[in-house]
């Protein structure tokens, strides 16, 4: 176990425990939006600034991906973390201003409007779709074209092979910026301009997940072939 302190209190976590983890031990909130407890750290959002004292000077890191260390001092609301998740939101907000998901966050954290110029771009660079999509659908159908410093934002940053693609819908579940459209009519859904064709429910009639959704989870968990005959309310 390691020991740090985050705003004056003691607080004991295992190790490879985050800040934004050991702090919300403490009850502390942090506000957050790239970061989601079941997918890998990824810290694009910055709304999680804090500041932590290391090599005898403080600075500024974000807490979803930052991890606790022994001895750790972090300050979750000095004045340069607020300033600084502030500005994050303001920067957000200007990319994205009608995101609902984005407007609760940044007022939350004070800012109703950016002082930069609005784009409107509907993607935030969170990551949130590709990390679904890879660790938990475990599909890898959206990546990144580059990464890091080198990503160029003005170009489309996220490439999807739309043959890998299932039309699970996960990651059009998780933008919060509905940048990921997903529609359903009749026997079809589309997502990604890729059109999917919905299984039939042979006792209801309904139509409830797409065919290549229910042939990729009978493959890899080896099921009958009549297993989704019948949808999950009426089996
Ligand atoms: Fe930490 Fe986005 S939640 S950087």
């Amino acid at each position: 176990m390691i020991e740090l302190t985050i705003d004056g209190q003691k607080v004991e976590v295992e190790e490879g425990t985050t800040v934004l983890e050991a702090a919300d031990k403490l009850n502390i909130a942090i506000p957050t939006l790239c970061h989601h407890e079941d997918l890998s750290p990824f810290g694009s959002c910055r709304l999680c600034t804090v500041e932590i004292r290391a090599n005898g000077k403080f600075e500024l890191t974000t807490a979803c991906t930052c991890p606790a260390e022994q001895g750790m001092e972090v300050k979750t609301d000095s004045v340069k973390a607020l300033e600084a998740r502030k500005l994050a939101a303001e920067l957000l907000l200007a990319r994205c201003p009608s995101s609902k998901k984005i407007q609760k966050v940044a007022g939350e954290i004070g800012v109703e409007k950016p002082r930069v110029e609005v784009k409107e771009e509907a993607c935030i660079l969170c990551g949130l779709c590709v990390r679904t999509c890879q660790e938990l659908v475990e599909v890898g159908a959206i990546k990144f074209i580059d990464k890091g410093l080198n990503r160029d934002i003005s170009e489309p940053f996220i490439e999807v092979s739309t043959d890998k693609c299932i039309g699970c819908g996960s990651c059009a579940y998780i933008c919060p910026t509905n940048f990921i459209t997903l529609k359903e009519e009749g026997d079809t859904r589309i997502i990604w301009d890729r059109v999917f064709k919905l299984k039939k429910c042979k006792v209801c009639g309904n139509y409830w997940a797409p065919e290549a959704q229910l042939e990729y989870i009978g493959e890899k968990l080896n099921l009958p072939p009549d297993f989704f005959d019948v949808c999950p309310n009426c089996k």
